[in-house]
Order: C-alpha cells, then structure tokens, then sequence
C-alpha cells in the first residue's frame, strides 16, 4: 500500500499536487492520499479534499482521499509525508513583509526580518511532525516545502531524531523550465547544475541532450533574451554587466541582495498604496476557493498560476517518484553537504542537485568549493539560517536577535534590534518558547 500524508492539506496549492499525483499514477500508483489540517482550516480542508476526489474520479483512479486533522491517524504507516504548512496563515505573512517595511526593510516572507520570523514559528511545528514520523512511520520520508525552506531544513539536520528528509524548492525547476521556454525546446531535454542555499542558488553548468552548452546558454542569458522570474517576485532585468561578470546564472530571490535599493523602492511605493504579496495572494486565495467549491470544477483552474509555486508539483512527484522507484536520476534539492562542498561544513545544508535513489539523496559533485565571488554572501545567509534554526529549537532570543543583526539585508545592530522586538511583539502567539 503506498500512502502519502500531506500536512497543510488545506492549502490552494493541493489541486495542483493532486494533478502531478494523478499524471504520474503508472509509474507512482498512491493507494492513499491523507490530508491533514487544524481546525482554523478545516473550511478550505474540506473543500480541498471534495475537489480532490473529483479530480481523481475523473481521471477514473482508484486513489482514496482522506481529510483529517488526526496527525497522528494520518503519520501512521505513511510511506511519504509531504509539509506545505503556514503557521499563523496569511495574516501572519503580512506583517512579516509589512512590519519590515514600516522600519526602511526588504519585507519577504522567506528573507530578511520575514524569513527568521516564519523560520521561528515554524520550525518547532516540523520538529513535532519529525519526531511523531520517527514513532509512526519510520521508513518515511519528509518531504518538506514549508518555507524557509533552507532554515527549516538546517533545523532537520541538527535537531531532528528522523533522518529521511528533504527540503525541496520549485525554484530551481522554474529556472529549468523558463530557460527551456525561452529556448523553445522542450524542458525535459535541459537540466543545469544547481548549489547555494535556498532561494540563494545559481545554475553553473547548462546541459542540453547531455551535451555541455553552458557558453551559448549563458551568452544568451547574459544579452537578456533570456529571462527568468516567478509570480511573486517583481520583474526587474539584471545588470548586464553584472551578470557577465558573475558568469552564474542567479535566481529570482538573489534580487533582494543584489538590487536591494530598487527592490524596496519598489515595495516601499506598493506598501504606501496598502499592497504587499500577502495581501495580493489573500485576493487570489479567495478567487481560488470560490472557483474549488463549484462541485462543476473538476480541473485544477489556470487561476492558481498567479501564484509563485509553479511547477511545484512536478518538482514534488518527480522527487517522490525518484524515491519509490530507486531511479539515481539528479534533481536539486535540500540536504546535508556530506563532504561534498569542500569548504563548507558537512554537517551544513545546502540545496543542491543530488543523485535520487530510495537510499537517500547523494549531492551531485560538480564543484570542489563555491566561486569566492558567491561564498561570502552564502556563508553570511547560512549563519543567518543556522542561528535562526537554534534559535527557533533552543527558544533562544540572543540567537534569534543576532540572526536578524547579521542579516546582510538588515546589517544594524540598533535598527535590527527595534524591529526584532517589533516583530516578537506581533507573533508572540506563534512563539510560545520565546
Ligand atoms: P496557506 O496559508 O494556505 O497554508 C496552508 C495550510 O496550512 C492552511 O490550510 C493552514 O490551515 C495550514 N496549517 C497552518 N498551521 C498548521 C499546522 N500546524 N499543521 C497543519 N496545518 C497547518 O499557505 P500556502 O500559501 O498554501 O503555502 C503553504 C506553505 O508552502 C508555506 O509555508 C509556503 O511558504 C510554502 N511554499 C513553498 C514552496 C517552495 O518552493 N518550497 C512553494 C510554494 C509554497
Ligand atoms: C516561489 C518560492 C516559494 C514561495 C512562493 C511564493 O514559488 O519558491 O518558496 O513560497 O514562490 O508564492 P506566493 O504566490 O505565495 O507569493
Ligand atoms: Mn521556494
Ligand atoms: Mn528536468
């Protein structure tokens, strides 16, 4: 029986899991798809798993759907559990942009003074699932989504007792994908060799039908006919002097480091009008649950693309699916470095493209260490995960406090201590260790 748990269920994102469930059944045929959520999200839980049964009868699959908010129920035996959780919902991604911006900072919920606070309350939640899976379902593998990818991933390696997990990005993917588009070939014919950390990741190396292309790819990505970015993050060309002298193919997230001083212009002059990415995603998330509860829809709608996660589902099943079937294939994912990164810590995490097999995740090894152009802004941002990681487990606040100080885009000790402060203040719900 192959039995897939997915915590945060409730999220607009499931059909879409749903789908690449569905797609893949031949070579991943899931018996059981069990659907976890709280009781603040049991409304969009059961509307998510009505549409899911749909979809699934549909496509005529014999695949059971359960919703619950039995954790425990659903961990039981489970072979892969998914995590797409948001703790403090929406509401709470708005003040990690908007408390920022009210102080002269980058708001972002996987950045900056965002990421740490979203870090800080999640992290103890998926500590509690790793432990339960250890109890109920020992074999399986967490497979987790729940940003900050990178920070909850460096709290997995050090404080959990499960050991099959794996965080996973639709960035690289998406980076995959747009340079295929743009090339106008079709995505399964290129991969890249990805490393950094999460949302701080650069394509090295660019093969197309295995065959080495990366001067030809890279001279056109370097003229701008090639671009690439994702729904959430706003437009903005790079430098092209810059990125020829980078000669890495950086991601859409690197912007906030990169062009900080246009990027908070850009937010600041939104935030005066009210409007920051949550409050843009709560609109969208309520289009989308109108569009689920028509018991008519059976598809997943077009209108999910408004939001940043495409390619999400791909980039989950064909990670799954890797695992089940033991396949060795690459794909860029979050684990341990192992040794593989030279001069970086192998007790550290990073994203990476990796060999799959259902023994676990081995970091391909393509470089010997990263360029010293790009290992000083990766060392001050795995600091920052790593100090937020411990602070979040430990209920550490100096650790905590001195995360948001070395943040490169905070950078200030009396600045970053007001707004730590200001922040604590709005999600003392969330943090009951602090
Ligand atoms: P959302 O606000 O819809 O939350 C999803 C669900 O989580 C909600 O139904 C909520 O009730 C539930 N939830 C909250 N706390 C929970 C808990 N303790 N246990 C179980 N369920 C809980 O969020 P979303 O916009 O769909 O995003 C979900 C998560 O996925 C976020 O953390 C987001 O950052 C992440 N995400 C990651 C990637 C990636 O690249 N890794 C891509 C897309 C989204
Ligand atoms: C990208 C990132 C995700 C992030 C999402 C935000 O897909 O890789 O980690 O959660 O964008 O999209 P949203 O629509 O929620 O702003
Ligand atoms: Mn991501
Ligand atoms: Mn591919």
């Amino acid at each position: 029986k192959l039995k897939i748990a997915t915590i945060g269920g409730g999220s607009s994102y499931t059909p879409e899991f749903i789908e690449g469930i569905i797609k893949r059944y031949d070579e991943l045929p899931v018996d059981e798809l069990w659907l976890v959520d709280i009781d603040e999200g049991l409304r969009k839980l059961e509307i998510i798993g009505a549409l899911s049964r749909r979809m699934v009868s549909k496509a005529n699959l014999p695949i059971k759907i359960f919703t619950t908010t039995d954790r425990r129920e659903a961990l039981k035996d489970a072979d892969f559990v998914t995590t797409q959780l948001r703790v403090g919902g929406l509401n709470a991604r708005a003040k990690d942009e908007s408390i920022p911006l009210s102080h002269g900072f980058i708001g972002q919920e996987t950045n900056g003074a965002g990421g740490l606070f979203k870090g800080l309350r999640t992290i103890p939640v998926i500590l509690g699932i790793a432990e339960e899976m250890a109890e109920l379902c020992p074999e399986a593998w967490l497979i987790n989504f729940t940003n900050p990818v990178g920070m909850v991933t460096e709290a997995l390696a050090r404080y959990s007792k499960h050991r099959r997990f794996v965080g996973l990005c639709n960035v690289p993917i998406g980076i995959e994908r747009g340079i295929a588009d743009m090339l106008n070939i079709d995505h399964d014919r290129i991969r890249i060799d990805f490393a950094g950390l999460n949302h701080l990741v650069y394509g090295f190396n660019v093969f197309i039908d295995n065959e080495n292309k990366t001067k030809e790819v890279f001279e056109k990505y370097m003229e701008g006919s090639i671009s690439v970015n994702m729904k959430n993050i706003e437009p903005m060309a790079w430098d092209k002097e810059f990125l020829r002298a980078l000669n890495l193919i950086p991601c859409p997230y690197h912007k906030y480091y990169y062009k900080t001083v246009e990027m908070l212009k850009n937010e600041l002059e939104q935030f005066q009008k009210g409007i920051t990415r949550a409050t843009e995603v709560m609109k969208t998330e309520r289009e989308l649950f109108k569009i689920y509860e028509d018991p008519g829809v059976d598809t997943k709608p077009v209108e999910l693309e408004k939001r940043g996660g495409a390619y999400y589902s791909d980039a989950a099943c064909n990670l799954i699916s890797s695992i089940h079937n033991d396949k060795g294939d690459l794909q860029v994912v979050d684990t341990i470095n192992n040794g593989a990164i030279k001069d970086f810590a192998d007790e550290y995490t990073l994203e990476m493209t990796c060999r799959i097999t259902r023994s676990g995740l081995k970091p391909y090894k393509f470089i010997d260490e990263f360029p010293m152009t790009v290992k000083g802004l990766i060392h001050e941002i795995k600091a920052f995960e790593i100090l937020g990681a411990e602070a979040a487990a430990e209920g550490n606040i100096s650790k905590a406090v001195l995360a948001m100080i070395l943040n490169p885009l905070i950078a200030d000790d009396s600045a970053g201590k007001r707004l730590f402060y200001d922040m604590l203040e709005a999600n003392r719900q969330y943090l009951p260790r602090f």
